[in-house]
C-alpha cells in the first residue's frame, strides 16, 4: 500500500522529473492576498506569477500546499466529522505552468500519472469539461481515449474556476473517480451527482484570465495551468477505501485518540474522533505558522476549531486535556514532510493544553446551561439568540460550537437574536467608554471598529503584506478616497504595522498599490487599542476604500525597535536581580534609537550596581537563546511568573514573552504585546548611557543597543583619543596624565595666590595702590588698600593677617578683578563695640556701585561693579571712621 507520505512524494517526484521546480508549501497565512484569511488552494502562493506582477526563476512548478477552509468564503468547519471528505485542513497537490505548457501537456501528464504511474484503472475515471471547451473535450478523447459519454460538458461555475472575486481564473476540467455501484450517487451533471459514488480527485484549471473586479476581466500574459488534487482523497482512492478518514494517516491519528480516551473509534464516537483528528491537524499547522488563539480574526477561527475539537474530547469523556497529547502522533505522521511541525511542537502542545484547560473550566458550566435548555426543547426547536450569546460571552462557546451541539439533536439557534445580543453588548461598551470623557474624537474609531472589527496585526511574523482599506480618515472625518498630497489616516483589515502601545513606538514605512500609488507612513497609532491607524501622506496616485494596498514596514527601524524592546525586558530583570524585587516598571519608551526605562528605587545606582546590571544584560545577549512567545490567560501568566503591570487592563489572552536563561530557567518572563528579537544575540550589545532621577523614588535609565551602542562607544573612544593627542600621551596613559595635570594646576594656583598675597602685603605698587602701612584716623589705626588682580578668595586671609599686624585697628582691602571690586573689612575684637565691619563694608560697597555686604562685626565682605572707584570706597570707609 502506498502511504499518504508515499503518494505526496510520488506526485512531486513525477513533476520534478518533468522539470518542475518542487516548491515547499507556503505558510497558511497568505502574504500576497489580503482578501483571504487562509490559503485555500495550491495556486494562491503563485497568484502574482500567473498575473505577471511577480517573476520567478522557473516557469513550471509543483507543490503540496497546506490549505485551510474554515472561516471566510470557503468554510467547511461545520461539516467536518459528519462526512467522508470534509476537512478544515488538507493538502492540495498541484502542478503549475506559468505560460509554459497548456492544455495538452496538462491533460497528458495528469492521465499518465494516475493511470500509468499510479495504475488507477481508466474505466473508473470520468472527466468533465467546460461546456464550450471543445479543445479540452477533443484532447481527452485523443490522449485518454475516453468514450464520449465519459467526457461530460458542464455549463456551470463548477467548471469555471476562480480563486475568489478577483484573481486568476479560467475554464477547468475535473477528473472523477467512481468508487463503485455499491455507493449511492451518479456521475457529474446527473441528478444524483451529489451522492458519494463519483468523487472529484483532480481539477485541471486552464488559467487564461485575471478577474480585476466585477465585470472587469483581462487576459493573463500567457495561458497557464493550475491543478489541484486533494491528497486525502487520492490517498483514499489509492488505498482502496471510500472514506478519507480510513486512510493510513487519519487511521493513525484516530487510533491514538481512541487509545488516549479509552473509547471505541466507531459507532456513536466516530464523528467525535474524526473531528478531533481533523481539527488537530488544522490547529497544529496554524500554530506552527504563527497563529495563536484570539478573540478576533484568524486567531478566533483557530480558537473555534480548537474548542470544537475539545468539546468532542469532552463528549468522549476525556478526563484530562487531550489534544496536546495527540501532537506526537501528528508529528510522527507529518513531521518529515513539514519540518515546521517539529520545530513548533512544544509551542503547539502548550497552546493546545492551555486552551483546553481554560475551555474545560467553563465548559462544564456552559454545558449545564445548554443541557437544561435542550431538555426544554423539542426536535426542530430554535434556541433563543440571547442564550447562545450567554454561552459565548460567559462560557466561551463560539457560536458554531453551540450550533454544532444542537445540530446533533436536530435543534437550531436563532442567529439574528445572537447578532442582536452581540450588537447590544458593543453599544454598552461604547457608552461606557464615552463615560470616560474621551468621547467625540473617539466616536469615529468606534464607528469603524463596530462596522469592520479590529485590525488584524500580522507584524509579529512579517514586515510586509497586503491589506484591504476599510476606512480613510481625514481631519477627523471618514472619506471615500484620497489622492496625491493628501494627509490621511488609513485603516486596513490587516497590517504588519505595529500601532504605538506598551511604550513601543508605532511603525513607519510605505504603502504602494495599483496605478502607481505611493504613500509614506510616518507613524502608526492604535485607537481604542483595536485599530491600527496608519498616518500617511500620499506622494503619488490615489486610493479608495475597498482597494488592496501593499504595506511595507521600515525594516531597519523595526529591527532597532525590536532590539530595544527585548533589551528593556532584560534590563528590567537585571535591575530586579541586583537591586531587589521592589523594582517595578514605572514607564518605558522603546524608540528606534534608544530605550528609556523608569522604575521604582529610592536612591541613585552605585557604579558597581550599574556595572553589574549592564554586565548581566550583555551576558544574556551573548547567550543568544531564542525568545519564546506564549499566549495565556492573565492569571496563568502571572502564575507562570510573568511580570504584569499592576493596574494595567489585560484582555482574555495575553502574550507572554520569555527570554534568556539562568540556571536553566527563563531569565525574564513578561506580559507584552510588543515586537521582539527572535534570539537575544540580535540585540548585539547594550550600553547604559545615563542614570537619573525622574521624581522621588523613581529612577530612569537610558540605554542604547546594537549599532547605536557601538557608535556611542566609538564616539567615547574618539574623545579619549583626542584628549590623549592633546596630552601627547597614549590613550592608556591619558587618565593618569590628566590627574597629574590637575594636581600640578592646583599647586600652581596655590603658589600664585601666595605670591599675590605677599605682593599685596608688601604694599608694592604695580597693580596695588595705597599702602599696607597703617594711618591714624582719630584714635583708630587704619589700613586701606586696593589690590588689582587679587583673587577675591584671598581677601579674607589678607585682612586677617592685617588685623594681626595691627593688633588693634581696622583693615579695609579691595580686590579689583575684571573691573569689579570686592570689598573686605576687618575690625579687631577690641573695637567691635565701636565699629561694625558690616556697616563699614556697606559704605565701601556703596561707593563701588554695589548694594549690601554682609558678615560678622569683626569681618564682612561685599562687592560692586565699579572697580575704578575702589579708592572712593577706601575714602568712604575713612569718612565713616572719621565719624
Ligand atoms: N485551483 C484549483 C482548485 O483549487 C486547482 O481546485
Amino acid at each position: 500500500m502506498q502511504t499518504t507520505n508515499d503518494i505526496r512524494r510520488s506526485f512531486l517526484d513525477y513533476f520534478g522529473e518533468k522539470g518542475h521546480e518542487i516548491v515547499p508549501s507556503a505558510p497558511l497565512i497568505p502574504y500576497n492576498d489580503p482578501t483571504l484569511m487562509f490559503i485555500n488552494a495550491g495556486m494562491v502562493p503563485f497568484k502574482n506569477i500567473f498575473t505577471g506582477t511577480e517573476t520567478s526563476s522557473y516557469t513550471t512548478a509543483t507543490s503540496s500546499q497546506k490549505c485551510v477552509r474554515a472561516g471566510g468564503k470557503h468554510n467547511d468547519l461545520d461539516n467536518v466529522g459528519y462526512t467522508a471528505r470534509h476537512h478544515t485542513f488538507f493538502e492540495m497537490l498541484g502542478n503549475f505552468s506559468f505560460g509554459d505548457y497548456f492544455k495538452e501537456q496538462a491533460i497528458h501528464n495528469a492521465w499518465e500519472l494516475i493511470t500509468k504511474v499510479w495504475g488507477i484503472a481508466p474505466d473508473r475515471l470520468t472527466v468533465t469539461v467546460y461546456h464550450t471547451d471543445d479543445e479540452a473535450f477533443d484532447l481527452w478523447r485523443k490522449i485518454a481515449g475516453l468514450p464520449e459519454e465519459r467526457i461530460i460538458r458542464i455549463a456551470t461555475n463548477d467548471n469555471f474556476w476562480s480563486m475568489g472575486d478577483t484573481g486568476p481564473c479560467g475554464p477547468c476540467s475535473e477528473i472523477f473517480y467512481d468508487h463503485g455501484a455499491h455507493i449511492a450517487g451518479g456521475p457529474p451533471g446527473s441528478p444524483d451527482e451529489d451522492g458519494d459514488r463519483f468523487v472529484e480527485i483532480w481539477n485541471l484549471v486552464f488559467m487564461q484570465y485575471d478577474q480585476r473586479g466585477e465585470g472587469d476581466r483581462i487576459d493573463l500574459p500567457k495561458p497557464s495551468i493550475d491543478t489541484g488534487m486533494g491528497l486525502e482523497r487520492i490517498a483514499a482512492v489509492m488505498q482502496g477505501v471510500h472514506d478519507n478518514y480510513d486512510t493510513d494517516l487519519f487511521k493513525a491519528l484516530i487510533a491514538q485518540s481512541g487509545t488516549l480516551t479509552e473509547t471505541a473509534t466507531t459507532g456513536d464516537n466516530q464523528a467525535s474522533h474524526r473531528v478531533i483528528a481533523d481539527h488537530l491537524r488544522a490547529s497544529s499547522f496554524l500554530v506552527a505558522d504563527g497563529v495563536l488563539p484570539a478573540n478576533e480574526g484568524r486567531g478566533y477561527v483557530l480558537r473555534r476549531i480548537m474548542r470544537r475539537a475539545m468539546r468532542h474530547a469532552h463528549i468522549l469523556g476525556a478526563q484530562d486535556p487531550l489534544m496536546h497529547r495527540l501532537v506526537g502522533a501528528l508529528t510522527g505522521e507529518m513531521g518529515n514532510a513539514f519540518p515546521e511541525l517539529i520545530r513548533a511542537k512544544p509551542l503547539i502542545e502548550e497552546t493546545l493544553e492551555r486552551e483546553e484547560i481554560n475551555f474545560r473550566r467553563t465548559l462544564a458550566n456552559g454545558l449545564k446551561l445548554l443541557d437544561a435548555e435542550i431538555a426544554e426543547m423539542d426536535s426542530g426547536d430554535i434556541l433563543p439568540g440571547a442564550t447562545a450569546f450567554k454561552l459565548y460571552d460567559t462560557f466561551g462557546f463560539p457560536y458554531d460550537l453551540t450550533e454544532d451541539a444542537l445540530r446533533a439533536k436536530s435543534l437550531g439557534v436563532d442567529r439574528a437574536g445572537f447578532d442582536a445580543a452581540m450588537a447590544e453588548q458593543k453599544a454598552a461598551a461604547r457608552a461606557a467608554w464615552k463615560g470616560s470623557g474621551d468621547q467625540a474624537s473617539e466616536s469615529i474609531w468606534f464607528d469603524i471598529v463596530d462596522r469592520e472589527g479590529a485590525t488584524e496585526f500580522t507584524g509579529y511574523t512579517s514586515e510586509e503584506g497586503e491589506g484591504v482599506i476599510i476606512a480613510l480618515v481625514k481631519d477627523g472625518d471618514e472619506i471615500e478616497s484620497a489622492t496625491r498630497g493628501d494627509e490621511v489616516i488609513i485603516l486596513t483589515n490587516q497590517t504588519p504595522f505595529y500601532g504605538e502601545s506598551g511604550g513601543q513606538m508605532g511603525d513607519s514605512g510605505t504603502v504602494t498599490g495599483a496605478d502607481d500609488l505611493k504613500a509614506d507612513i510616518s507613524d502608526t497609532s492604535k485607537p481604542l487599542g483595536r485599530l491600527h491607524a496608519h498616518h500617511a501622506k500620499i506622494t503619488s496616485g490615489s486610493m479608495s476604500v475597498g482597494d488592496s494596498i501593499h504595506l511595507t514596514v521600515d525594516a531597519l527601524r523595526r529591527t532597532q525597535l525590536r532590539a530595544n524592546h527585548s533589551a528593556t525586558h532584560l534590563l528590567h530583570k537585571a535591575l530586579r536581580h541586583h537591586l531587589g524585587e521592589h523594582v517595578t516598571q514605572k514607564g518605558s519608551l522603546v524608540a528606534p534609537d534608544r530605550l528609556r526605562f523608569d522604575f521604582s528605587h529610592p536612591s541613585s545606582l552605585t557604579d558597581d550596581e550599574l556595572k553589574a546590571v549592564e554586565s548581566d544584560v550583555n551576558a544574556q545577549i551573548r547567550g543568544n537563546s531564542s525568545v519564546v512567545t506564549r499566549l495565556m490567560s492573565p492569571d496563568d501568566a502571572v502564575a507562570a511568573g510573568a511580570l504584569a503591570l499592576f493596574g494595567e487592563k489585560y484582555g482574555d489572552e495575553v502574550r507572554v514573552l520569555s527570554m534568556g536563561s539562568e540556571d536553566n530557567i527563563d531569565y525574564s518572563v513578561e506580559l507584552c504585546g510588543g515586537t521582539h528579537v527572535n534570539a537575544l544575540g540580535d540585540i548585539g550589545l547594550m550600553v547604559m548611557i545615563s542614570e537619573s532621577a525622574v521624581s522621588s523614588g523613581v529612577r530612569r535609565i537610558e540605554a542604547l543597543t546594537g549599532e547605536a551602542a557601538r557608535l556611542w562607544l566609538m564616539d567615547r573612544d574618539n574623545k579619549l583619543k583626542m584628549i590623549a593627542a592633546s596630552l601627547k600621551a597614549s590613550p592608556d596613559e591619558a587618565a593618569e596624565r590628566v590627574a597629574m595635570l590637575v594636581e600640578e594646576r592646583k599647586k600652581l594656583d596655590r603658589e600664585l595666590a601666595e605670591a599675590k598675597k605677599a605682593l599685596a602685603l608688601a604694599g608694592d605698587g604695580g597693580g596695588t595702590s595705597g599702602a599696607a602701612e597703617s594711618e591714624q584716623i582719630g584714635d583708630v589705626s587704619f589700613v586701606g588698600q586696593v589690590i588689582n588682580g587679587l583673587n577675591p578668595k584671598e581677601l579674607r586671609g589678607i585682612v586677617d593677617d592685617s588685623k594681626k599686624t595691627l593688633s588693634s585697628g581696622v583693615s579695609a582691602l579691595i580686590a579689583v578683578n575684571d573691573g569689579r571690586a570686592t570689598v573686605a573689612v576687618g575690625v579687631t575684637a577690641d573695637l567691635t563695640d565701636r565699629w561694625n565691619a558690616v556697616e563699614l563694608v556697606q559704605a565701601g560697597v556703596a561707593a563701588v556701585g554695589g548694594k549690601g555686604g554682609g558678615g560678622r562685626p569683626d569681618m564682612a565682605q561685599g562687592g560692586g561693579p565699579d572697580g575704578a572707584k575702589a579708592e572712593d570706597a577706601i575714602a568712604a570707609i575713612r569718612t565713616v571712621l572719621a565719624g
